[in-house]
């Protein structure tokens, strides 16, 4: 492994703790981005070690200090933790405050996606799906990610806020810009352009308020019977907005990449498609391998962890696909084993933060696929699906996936 001191590591870090990895970057040799999180640890970096790339970071590879990033606030903050840097970025509410500060737009949004709020969405999921699906599957192909996993999860953020469908289109660049981008320049236009559009969503919501989230986050009251802050409100919006879409999109994505080249676990899961229990309990081993997020934490205050020096403001990366494969938690962790029982994976984050849209997400994959399946029982990559490129960041994925059947 190369090590560049560009820019210089801090001097709180030890050469040795130093490797060069960009996690932005994936080389063109590597077909699936969490390869390149697995390269280090098989290539022997430290369990803990810092990049000079993207603004210098930490990276944490063991299951137990990831899952220690995501309880202890007390070190590890949510609060403008963006690698690179983005500096001012919005408090996001309720990611981007620590508790107990975090619980109270925590308590607004999670009774609005507890399993029996989901449980009353899937009638629509299953409309959404069944169109979308329908409107290719006698076309022999179709590129997945464009024509249904970038689709289905916006159509369901734009249905939840009470937003027409027309506006997709608008959506998915915005939100593309805004996951992909690394150049400084670009990711503040695309901030000024989001907040733009829920400004304006929440200013419409106001004058005409209907049963939907923006509407629920509007009319909240603090303990006195206010309304919250309007910065507040608005960076609630903007947190919904990039949570749900991306992430739904690429675990889509590698889930259908993973069916179309295994025809085992496609009969595996048209054995159970009556069978709803089991048909959950392999989706969530297809969560456990697959899980595209790598999240960001900012060092409180200058400590020591397991003889780590950190000082105040360093960045620290926690990479989920990392910790769901670490062999001490997870036996013969690189299989996928649909039928695995104990399965404590990380892909939804966990403690204070650990998603709240997590039965929603899996209830949009799992109505996903049960209607693919009906309609499109075999499946394969188109050939030409080799050259198509990659991306790695705060969320990892593919930018097309040309499927035929
Ligand atoms: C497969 C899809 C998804 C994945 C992999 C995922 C992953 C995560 C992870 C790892 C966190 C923890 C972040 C942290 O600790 O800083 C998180 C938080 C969150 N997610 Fe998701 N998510 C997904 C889908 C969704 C959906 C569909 C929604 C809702 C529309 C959503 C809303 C949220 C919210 C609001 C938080 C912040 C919770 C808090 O800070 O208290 N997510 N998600």
């Amino acid at each position: 492994m190369t090590l560049v001191f560009q820019p210089p590591a801090p001097d709180h870090v030890p050469a040795e703790l130093i490797v060069d990895f960009d996690f932005f970057k994936v080389p063109e040799d590597v077909t699936d981005p969490v390869q390149i999180w697995h390269r280090l640890a098989r290539d022997g970096a430290p369990p803990i070690f810092y990049t000079p790339r993207n603004g210098g970071h930490w990276v944490f590879l063991r299951y137990a200090d990831i899952v220690e990033g995501y309880r202890n606030h007390e070190i590890f903050s949510t609060r403008g933790a963006q690698i690179p840097p983005i500096e001012p970025f919005p408090v996001l509410q309720p990611n981007g405050v620590d508790p107990p500060e975090h619980d109270v737009f925590r308590k607004i949004l999670a009774p609005m996606f507890t399993p029996l709020a989901v449980r009353r969405m899937t009638e629509g999921l299953h409309r959404r799906a069944e169109t979308l699906i329908s409107g290719f599957a006698g076309q022999g192909g179709c590129d997945f990610i464009a024509d249904y996993a970038a689709k289905f999860p916006t159509g369901t953020f734009l249905e939840l806020f009470g937003l027409p469908e027309e506006r997709l289109p608008e959506f998915l660049r915005i939100a593309n810009v805004f996951f992909r981008s690394t150049d400084p320049d670009i990711r503040a236009a695309n901030l000024l352009e989001i907040y733009a559009v829920l400004e304006d969503l929440f200013r419409e919501k106001e004058r005409n308020p209907q049963n939907d989230i923006a509407t629920t986050v509007l009319q909240a009251r603090d303990s006195d019977g206010n309304q919250f802050p309007w910065q507040d409100i608005i960076n609630c919006g903007f947190l919904l907005f990039v949570a749900g879409l991306d992430t739904v999109t690429n675990t889509m994505a590698y889930v259908w990449r993973y069916l179309a080249t295994t025809p085992d676990a496609r009969q595996k899961f048209r054995d159970r498609l009556d069978d709803p229990a089991a048909f959950l309990l392999a989706i969530e081993e297809l969560m456990r391998i697959n899980a595209v997020s790598n999240i960001y934490r900012r060092v409180t205050h200058d400590c020591e962890y397991k003889g780590v020096r950190l000082r105040k403001n360093d960045r620290v990366i926690l990479p989920n696909t990392v910790a769901n494969r670490d062999a001490s938690i997870f036996p013969d962790p690189q299989t996928i084993d649909l039928d695995r029982k104990v399965n404590n994976h990380v892909t939804f984050g966990v403690g204070p933060h650990r998603c709240i849209g997590s039965h929603l997400a899996k209830r949009e994959i799992m109505i996903s696929l049960q209607e693919w399946l009906r309609q499109i029982p075999d499946f394969e990559l188109a050939q030409d699906q080799e050259a198509l490129s990659v991306f790695g960041g705060s969320v990892m994925g593919f930018e097309s996936l040309k499927l035929r059947w």
